[in-house]
Parts: structure tokens; C-alpha cells; sequence
């Protein structure tokens, strides 16, 4: 099956995702540079980040999760000139790529990178921090639960939190898999039943170029 999930995700962007030098420029350094290609957002995806963001005239965007940054670019094409984002990312060698693919996109919108921890990045900000607008979560998936908490934190009401890989080839559900990112997985879902401070959420399976996964999509209250 993968093979026409592949070849469909191709037809789709061809007739619907316009080539963009940059997210192509960020790709091929991506690879050329020796990192894997299955961590980044398939392009109709960033599109569909990229058109909830429009959808919502957002202007500060939260990501946690750069890796290459190719995520970011979908999310800075989406905002106004003095739009802005923060970003960050765990891995040292994964923020060295993630910047210099930034510089290299010379983005008219403000984005900020970070180095380190999430969890510790986003208790460190000012307490008179502006709400996010919009948030992507896609860092390590074991710390999902608690990167929604702190990004509810962040929120005002109508932010709207998107987080990434949710389903893992269903991996959710087979009980045999105990591994922390799986947890943390079903406890994210957990956590978003019934939050008193999600006015609605869902989850939604997808099958493409990069497998079966999904992506779960809330609202603030
Ligand atoms: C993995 C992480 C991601 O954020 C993603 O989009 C795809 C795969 C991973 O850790 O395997
Ligand atoms: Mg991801």
C-alpha cells in the first residue's frame, strides 16, 4: 500500500502545492547534509498548517520541534510580515541545520530559534509573554502531555494547538508497545478528554508519503 499512498501524495501535490525554491532549497540541504527525509511534514500537510493558520488571520505562532525547520517555513509562509515565530528544538545538531535553514530562507516573518529542553524553554519565558496564536507540537512524543498543558498556558481563547504524529502506524493501540513515546501518546489523549480548558478536539488518521500516522487538532476554550 505504501508504494500508491506514495504515488497519490505525489499527484496531489502536483496539482496542488506550488514548488516553493525555498521549502525545495531546505529539502535538498536537509539531505545533502545527511539527515533523514520521514521527520519533516509531507508538503500537503504543511499546506493544511499553513491554511488553518490563514483560516485564522493568526500572527504568533509557537512551534516545538524544528528539526530542519521545513515545518517552519509551511508555518512563516502562512503569516503577515510581522508575524512571528518561536521555535524550538531538543537536538543541538538539529538546531545547527534547523538555523542555517532559516538563514538561508531569509523570511520576511520573525523567526526565533531555541535550543534545548521544550519543557524547560517554555517555563523560562516571561511571565507577561503574549498568548500563541497557533501551536504546533511535534517534538518528542513521550513529553506530548505535558507540552499541551504548557502550551494551553500559552494560549488565549481560539488558539488553535496542532499536534503532530499522534497515531503511529496505530502503534496507539497494540498493547504490547510500552515505549515512552507511545505513552505519552495515549496519555495525550487522555489528557485532551474532557479538558476544561479545550472548547473541541479530534484526531484524524492519515496515510501518504510518510506512512500511517495522524494528527490530533484543538481549540482553546
Ligand atoms: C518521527 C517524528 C516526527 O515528528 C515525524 O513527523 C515523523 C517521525 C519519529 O520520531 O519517528
Ligand atoms: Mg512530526
Amino acid at each position: 500500500m505504501q508504494q500508491m499512498w506514495t504515488e497519490i501524495d505525489s499527484y496531489i501535490e502536483s496539482h496542488l502545492i506550488p514548488e516553493d525554491p525555498i521549502l525545495t532549497q531546505t529539502l535538498k540541504n536537509t539531505d545533502d547534509k545527511g539527515f533523514p527525509d520521514h521527520l519533516a511534514v509531507a508538503p500537503n500537510q504543511g499546506m493544511l498548517l499553513q491554511m488553518l493558520i490563514q483560516m485564522n488571520n493568526c500572527k504568533r505562532i509557537l512551534e516545538l520541534g524544528t528539526f530542519a525547520a521545513y515545518s517552519t517555513m509551511w508555518l512563516a509562509r502562512a503569516l503577515p510580515e510581522d508575524g512571528y515565530i518561536l521555535t524550538m528544538e531538543g537536538r543541538d545538531t538539529h538546531a545547527a541545520l534547523g538555523q542555517e535553514n532559516i538563514d538561508n530562507a531569509k523570511l520576511k516573518p520573525t523567526v526565533e530559534l531555541k535550543c534545548g529542553r521544550a519543557a524547560d524553554i517554555l517555563r523560562a519565558l516571561p511571565e507577561d509573554t503574549e498568548p500563541f496564536d497557533f501551536i504546533f507540537i511535534d517534538a518528542d512524543k513521550q513529553s506530548y502531555p505535558e507540552y499541551l498543558e504548557l502550551s494551553l498556558g500559552l494560549s488565549r481563547s481560539g488558539t488553535i494547538i496542532f499536534l503532530d504524529n499522534v497515531i503511529r502506524a496505530g502503534e496507539i493501540l497494540n498493547p504490547e508497545n510500552q515505549k515512552p513515546s507511545i505513552v505519552g501518546l495515549r496519555d495525550m489523549f487522555k489528557a485532551m478528554q474532557n479538558h476544561p480548558k479545550i472548547l473541541s478536539c479530534t484526531a484524524l488518521q492519515t496515510i501518504g508519503s510518510k506512512g500511517h500516522d495522524g494528527f490530533a487538532l484543538a481549540i482553546v476554550k
